[in-house]
């Protein structure tokens, strides 16, 4: 896989690095062998989302001087290649498992830096479109994705959308639902399956799994844009994708009823889950039992991911770069990061998150840290990181 990185041009600026360079480094261009090299890897889902977060780091004024290569190679993958010390960190959209946990041969932290909704999405008429949002209970869903419902006519579906019932033209008697499905490990098919097995009294009988089977009949593709692609083209088919690619098809998401039992569509959703009492895991805990599916709430979205960090807790041995490395987190966690965040279809952390994630960060042992984290140690909550990161 290609890495995303966006590097002002080598010359750029060249000139200006000799007389700067023993300044902050402000200004001037990357020059990529004498700059420092921190490499991570992590999820399809997040790639512009994070390639666009480290590549506005090296741009920003207290960040230069770094070099910040992001694979996109699956969240999966990234997880094993920082188990591996292939990569100094990975961010994807599931915890480590236990198994993968227990693994691990050092201390490591496990640290949110967002929320990713997973959508539901079906290509229903123009007519239906244009006034309507389809809304799905996580016990119709269920039967819809095993093959237990098969037409879009079943009173299942009926009941909770009366809006079908006078819809002109209609959709026709019998119309069989053409469903897709992934036969890859994903983030989306995890709290998918994690909805249905919390929230479908017992309807949904294949377990929670970051590899859905799926029924005989079923339209099977790789690839989260492959689903959108399908759904595109195929009338009165449904899917689940994560919000990011399902934004892209431009194809509308389906309102979830949530634990409160209301119908919400992600967007309308309230990210800050207020007067939800989460239990954040210590980094340094086994964090494969956490999620965050199905909370209680009227606005709450039921079917989200957590974008997770995962780094070494220990970075002194890797020196300046581990203290660098500790400052491109807390750039995740900045105002610059979180602001932007919503526009790739992700949320950013509540206080509550983001306290807890800044505590993380900080907790990261590194070689002069006072010189990148200053005063007070834990910054404000939303306050920009004053990390004055020296290229020398
Ligand atoms: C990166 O910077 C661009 C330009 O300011 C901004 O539009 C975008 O939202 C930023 N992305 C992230 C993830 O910080
Ligand atoms: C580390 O893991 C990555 C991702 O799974 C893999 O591509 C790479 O070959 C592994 N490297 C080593 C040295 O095991
Ligand atoms: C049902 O139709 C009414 C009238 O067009 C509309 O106001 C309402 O939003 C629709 N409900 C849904 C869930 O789309
Ligand atoms: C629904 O489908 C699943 C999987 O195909 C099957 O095991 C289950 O028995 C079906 N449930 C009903 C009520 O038909
Ligand atoms: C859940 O399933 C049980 C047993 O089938 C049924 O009695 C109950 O009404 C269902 N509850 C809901 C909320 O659908
Ligand atoms: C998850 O799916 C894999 C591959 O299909 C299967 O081997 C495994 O048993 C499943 N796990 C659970 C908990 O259902
Ligand atoms: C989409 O499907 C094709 C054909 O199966 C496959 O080669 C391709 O890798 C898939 N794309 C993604 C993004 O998974
Ligand atoms: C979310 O809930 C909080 C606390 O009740 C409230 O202050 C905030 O305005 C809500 N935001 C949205 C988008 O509904
Ligand atoms: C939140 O949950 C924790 C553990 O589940 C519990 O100890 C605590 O009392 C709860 N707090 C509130 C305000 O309900
Ligand atoms: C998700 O979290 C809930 C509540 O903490 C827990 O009961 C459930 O087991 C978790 N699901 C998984 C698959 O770990
Ligand atoms: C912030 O995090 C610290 C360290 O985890 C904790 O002691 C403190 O109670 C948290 N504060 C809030 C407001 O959550």
């Amino acid at each position: 896989m290609k890495a995303r990185q966006r590097q002002l041009r080598p010359l750029e600026g060249l000139w200006l690095a000799a007389a700067v360079v023993l300044l902050v480094a402000s200004v001037g261009a990357v020059d990529k062998d004498k700059s420092y090299t921190i490499v991570g890897g992590g999820g399809t889902a997040l790639r512009d989302f994070v390639s666009d977060a480290v590549g506005n780091a090296t741009q920003d004024a207290n960040y230069k001087g770094l070099y910040l290569p992001f694979y996109t190679v699956g969240t999966g993958a990234g997880q094993q290649g920082f188990l591996n010390n292939t990569y100094q960190y990975a961010i994807g959209d599931f915890p480590l498992s236990k198994k993968d946990y227990d693994s691990a041969q050092r201390p490591i932290l496990q640290i949110p830096i967002s929320f990713g909704p997973v959508v539901i999405i079906a290509n229903l008429t123009p007519e239906f479109h244009a006034s309507n949002t389809l809304q799905l209970s996580a016990p119709v869903t269920a039967a819809i994705f095993q093959g237990n419902i098969t037409t879009w006519d079943d009173p299942a579906i009926l009941a909770i959308n009366p809006n079908l019932t006078k819809l002109q033209p209609p959709i026709p008697a019998g119309t069989k639902i053409n469903v897709v499905g992934r036969s890859d490990s994903n983030a989306a098919a995890y709290a998918f399956s994690q909805w249905l097995a919390q929230a479908s009294n017992g309807t949904w009988v294949l377990g929670v799994n970051k590899t859905l089977p799926t029924s005989p009949g079923v339209k099977v593709v790789t690839g989260g844009s492959n689903v959108t692609n399908y759904l595109l083209k195929t009338p009165f088919s449904i899917g689940y994708t994560d919000a990011y690619a399902g934004k892209k098809a431009k194809l509308p998401d389906a309102a979830l009823q949530n634990e409160a039992g209301k119908f919400v569509r992600y967007s309308k959703a309230n990210w800050t889950f207020p007067g939800v009492n989460i239990t954040i895991p210590a980094p340094t805990a086994d964090w494969s039992k956490f999620n965050l599916t199905n909370l209680p709430g009227d606005k709450t979205y039921p079917v989200v991911t957590t974008s997770i960090l995962l780094t070494n807790n220990d970075l002194t041995g890797r020196e300046t770069r581990g203290a660098a490395q500790k400052a491109v987190f807390g750039y995740l966690l900045g105002p610059a990061v979180q602001g932007a965040a919503r526009s790739y279809e992700q949320f950013p952390l509540n206080n509550q998150f983001l306290n807890a994630s800044l505590s993380a960060v900080n907790s990261i042992q590194v070689i002069e840290s006072k010189d990148f984290f200053q005063a007070d140690q834990l910054p404000k909550l939303g306050a920009p990181y004053n990390v004055n990161f020296q290229y020398n």
